[in-house]
């Protein structure tokens, strides 16, 4: 039986396996610039993050309806049930629906609808996340935050990812202030390519309260210092580190290094349909590649359950 753990750092447009790619294509006639799904895999070769967000925008083409996202959520849960998952806090990118004249109410309506009896059909209880692409402006951000207000009853928090470098976090302050008065929680990629700077300028003026990635803090032992004496958690994406080349090889990922440093690290799988592997096989790959042992395993397990948004009560029933 696979451990029990809540995945916190999960981009459901990354669960989009090629076979339902290819499915939700030949349904709302979009035309793919690939021949098989074969060919599309075989284009999974990322040299850094931008090279694999062209494509992961590309794909998004073929999620046009209600049913798409549902469909494309169901997928991800049935995945994540086999793998342990018994909590999931979904990260979505509505600005990249919306540029495709797709609405907040469709990519909402779908997704809540797939996540509504995610609980009784696979064991896992669930929040939805909603980005911001930080490659877009602050305006457009708040203009999606605007867009999203009549569904803040099933979104649960803001995140911010895409492209990192040069476009630090204090771009999005005030659209983060309002999150905040509008009850919402806080979460930002920092520290995936970008500088450890990054991770601070997250804390400090977006007050997220989980850092997603945080791997290159490991470049600033004051910014190490600050996260083990706040006991910030970390949302650590080994094999999407490896696929985007920020580290070699799995062997080389500092995940022990950063434990043994006293960091809150949780294991996630990101964009499991492009990184090689959803949250299970994660961690089987960290046990094999690093050698950890079943109580660091345990460890990492529990972490996810302590770093989650689910209140004490609820946490207790999901382990
Ligand atoms: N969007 C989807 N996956 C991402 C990642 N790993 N980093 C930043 N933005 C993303
Ligand atoms: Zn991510």
């Amino acid at each position: 039986m696979p451990l029990p753990k809540a995945e916190l750092h999960l981009h459901i447009e990354g669960t989009l396996e090629p076979e339902l790619a290819f499915e939700l294509a030949a349904r709302n006639g979009v035309t793919l610039p690939y021949a098989s799904t074969e060919e599309l895999r075989r284009a999974y070769l990322f040299t850094d993050l931008q090279s694999f967000l062209d494509l992961y925008y590309g794909l998004m083409a073929v999620l046009r309806t209600e049913q798409d996202f549902a469909d494309l959520a169901d997928a991800y849960l049935a995945r994540a049930a086999e793998q342990g998952v018994r909590h999931a806090e979904i990260f979505f990118d509505p600005q990249a629906h919306m540029a495709r004249g797709v609405s907040m109410e469709t990519v909402v309506g779908g997704l809540s609808r797939a996540l509504a009896t995610s609980e009784e059909r696979f064991g896992i209880s669930t929040l939805l996340i909603m980005c911001f692409l930080r490659d877009q402006s602050a305006e457009s951000a708040m203009e999606t935050l605007k867009a999203a207000e009549p569904y803040l009853n099933r979104i649960t928090g803001v995140g911010l990812d895409s492209a990192e470098v040069g476009h630090p976090p204090a771009k999005f302050r005030e659209v983060y202030e309002e999150a905040g008065r509008l009850g919402l929680r806080k979460v930002a990629h920092a520290g995936e390519e970008g500088p450890p700077a990054y991770i601070t300028e997250a804390l400090d003026v977006l007050k997220v309260e989980r850092i997603d990635h945080g791997l290159t803090a490991m470049r600033d032992p004051a910014v190490v210092e600050r996260l083990v004496r706040d006991q910030i958690p970390l949302t650590l994406c080994p094999l999407s580190n490896v696929r985007l080349r920020a580290i070699d090889i799995l062997e080389e990922h500092p995940l022990r290094e950063m434990m043994a440093a006293g960091l809150l690290c949780t294991v996630n799988s990101d964009d499991p349909s492009y990184f090689g592997g959803y949250v299970g096989d994660t961690f089987h790959a960290v046990q094999e590649a690093l050698g950890l042992d079943h109580e660091a395993l345990r460890t990492l397990a529990r972490n996810s359950f302590r770093a989650s948004f689910l209140e004490d009560d609820e946490e207790r029933r999901a382990r």
